[in-house]
């Protein structure tokens, strides 16, 4: 076998050579990140996954490796050996780990050239995403993607401890299986041996982990990839990791207690923060009450206040109707931005009209009085309880959103986090990093869709309800509440679980108020009630969002940034171009045939 390094063997890695090892002979393997012809001398800055160390070229000690030099371009992959030299006194770099010493290069080995990249191979790049995407093998050389790729290594491992400690197993699930329903599409696979017939890939392990509980294990956890075909955002992909966590003869408490061991371990161990040691709480009903959302941001104030009560006969008949049909109107106090210009209040009320507001009222608490063009249409005892309400003083601007309770807090709850964008009160410099966790509780069970016309579950059909509310399952279901939990940190859910139904006939009752008939029960989920009545013990759990709880540690506003090979928005692949069309052979096997519609206008994109 020839030996494809020559004599090389590599003796450091490109980040670990200090004024220490001044004199030693080192040899390095790594990538050309860049390259300097110095009046005879070229510099090379050489990257490997651990650092850079500069190497050096010098025609008078090496004259040959000197020539071999002139032909280095950016991305060859090298190996060198050499002398580790202190650097120039002029040259020294404190800001590099290796800034104090260079390589004296005696043997340079090209064992592969590259093409001009697409892009530098540094943080500070242009590229557009789509670009990085396409040259993915390229963009995860920068130090900024690998860190957090080695960062969600060392996340992983982490949790693998954490459980294995705690006497968790971790058990694998199928990946072609049944629909599991998590609100989201399904992405299905034909089946060639059973024509016309699909499997599901799972949308979580949900139906399997309480098989594991009724099997006996009492203790699963699974790092596991879930997909779901559903609308892409910066937090959204296609395929996704969970942490997947399933215990038996546990509650609430016992859940809470080891999904906050854990985020406390890996916070710890891979940023050094300790953080509180148990996390604040609050009911989905107080959220949305104070906050407008059931993932709240609790790094800033800007409560939302309730004004219905003070408007209900007000002059101004938009909000007076509203709170006669049922509605609400709520405020937030933006503190000293009474010098909001018009341009900014039209572009706030836009953004509340994405989330289907049909207004944003404001007034303007001016030294000279109030400033709005609704003032005028409330008595002075409506003004003073608004102020007082909203703790208004001079300098300040109250916003209001006038409409159904799910519109008016959704919109001021989105409004809220866009008005702390704007004003900037999260610091985002790494140094100063907040990390605000809250658990979410007592989801409603279910929610009513108006255009299906019937209830659907807020977490899964799984979940149970709440022992006090069991009465009222059948009368006034919108009342129940559920034993769901949310883990929310810094306004993103990270983690969402439940303690599950165990008992058969309260998962049929659940799934009749859900709309499924028992022979659609039956269908969907049969082998779940056929393994509720063998002896199901009471169980619950949770998973998180890995990816999420990764982006968070590393100060990234989007998850494609922690996964290798991420999708884009469009769900698709740029790198492999998957999706792509099947032969006519492998649709044949599958007795499939592709009725493809003709491009309209509106698709062609
Ligand atoms: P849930 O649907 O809340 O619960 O999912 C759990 C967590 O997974 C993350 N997540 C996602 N991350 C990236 N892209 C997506 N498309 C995506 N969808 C969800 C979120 C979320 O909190 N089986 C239940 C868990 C249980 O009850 O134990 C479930 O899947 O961070
Ligand atoms: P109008 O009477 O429609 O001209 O509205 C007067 C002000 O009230 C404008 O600033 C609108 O943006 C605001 N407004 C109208 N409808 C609503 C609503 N449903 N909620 C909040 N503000 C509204």
């Amino acid at each position: 076998m020839t030996d494809l390094l020559g004599s090389m063997k590599r003796t450091h890695n490109c980040g670990e050579l200090r004024a220490e090892d001044i004199g030693t002979e080192v040899i390095l393997m790594g990538w050309v990140q860049r390259r300097r012809d110095h009046g005879g001398v070229i510099f090379v800055d050489f990257r490997d996954r651990y650092g850079i160390t500069q190497i050096v070229f010098n025609p008078e000690i090496a004259k040959e490796m000197h020539a071999k030099a002139q032909e280095l371009r950016s991305e060859y992959v090298l190996g060198v050996r050499g002398k580790v030299e202190s650097r120039p006194g002029d040259m020294l770099n404190p800001n590099m780990v290796t800034g104090a010493i260079e390589i004296l290069v005696e043997e340079l080995k090209i064992f592969n050239r590259a093409e001009t990249p697409p892009f530098q191979v540094e943080d500070r790049i242009e590229a557009s995403e789509n670009i990085r995407l396409k040259y993915r093998h390229i963009d995860l050389r920068r130090p900024r993607l690998q860190n957090n790729i080695i960062i969600r290594s060392k996340v992983a491992k982490i949790i693998r401890n954490y459980f294995d400690d705690q006497g968790f197993l971790d058990i694998e699930t199928p990946v072609l299986t049944k629909s599991t329903p998590e609100g989201a599409r399904d992405y299905l696979v034909p089946s060639r041996v059973c024509h016309g017939e699909f499997f599901a890939l799972p949308q979580s392990p949900q139906l399997f982990k309480q098989m594991l509980m009724i099997s006996g294990f009492e203790k699963y956890y699974q790092i596991v990839r879930c997909f779901r075909d559903e609308d892409l955002r910066a937090d959204r992909q296609p395929e996704f990791t969970q942490i997947d966590v399933e215990m038996s003869f546990i509650d609430e408490e016992d859940i809470i207690k080891v999904a906050e061991g854990l985020v406390q371990k890996i916070f710890k161990e891979v940023v050094g923060i300790e953080l509180e040691s148990s996390f604040k709480r609050l009911t989905y009903d107080e959220a949305i009450s104070r906050y407008g959302l059931d993932r709240p941001d609790l790094r800033f104030d800007l409560e939302l206040k309730d004004i219905s009560d003070i408007v209900k006969d007000a002059g101004f008949k938009v909000f007076a109707n509203i709170v006669k049909q049922g509605g609400l109107v709520k405020g937030i106090n933006a503190k000293g931005c009474n010098n909001f210009t018009r341009k900014i209040i039209d572009e706030l009320t836009e953004f509340a009209g994405i989330y289907k507001a049909k207004g944003l009222a404001w007034i303007k608490i001016n030294e000279d009085g109030w400033q709005s063009p609704i003032v005028k249409f409330f008595s002075e005892e409506e003004k003073q309880a608004i102020k007082e309400r909203l703790d208004l003083e001079v300098g300040d601007i109250v916003f209001f959103v006038a409409d159904r309770p799910e519109i008016t807090n959704e919109a001021l709850g989105q409004l809220r986090n866009e008005l702390a964008r704007r004003l900037e009160l999260v610091d985002n410099k790494a140094e100063n990093k907040v990390f605000e966790f809250v658990w979410v509780t007592h989801f409603p069970l279910v929610e009513y869709d108006a255009t299906e016309k019937r209830y659907q579950a807020l977490h899964h059909p799984f979940t149970s309800p709440v022992e006090e509310d069991m009465d009222k399952l059948e009368t006034d279901p919108l009342k129940v509440k559920s034993r769901a939990y949310d883990m929310v940190l810094n306004g993103v859910e990270i983690g969402g679980g439940s303690i599950r139904i165990h008992s058969d006939k309260l998962q049929q009752q659940v799934l009749k108020m859900l709309g499924i008939d028992e022979k659609e029960a039956k269908e969907k989920f049969g082998f779940l009630l056929d393994a509720l009545v063998s002896g199901a013990p009471p169980h619950g759990g949770i998973a998180f969002g890995l990816d999420r709880l990764v982006m968070l540690l590393c100060g990234e506003d989007s998850i494609r940034n922690v996964i290798a090979f991420p999708k884009t928005q469009k769900a698709t692949c740029l790198l492999t171009s998957a999706p792509s069309v099947a032969t006519i052979a492998q649709l044949q096997e599958l007795s499939i045939r592709v009725a493809k519609k003709e491009p309209t206008a509106e698709s062609e994109d």
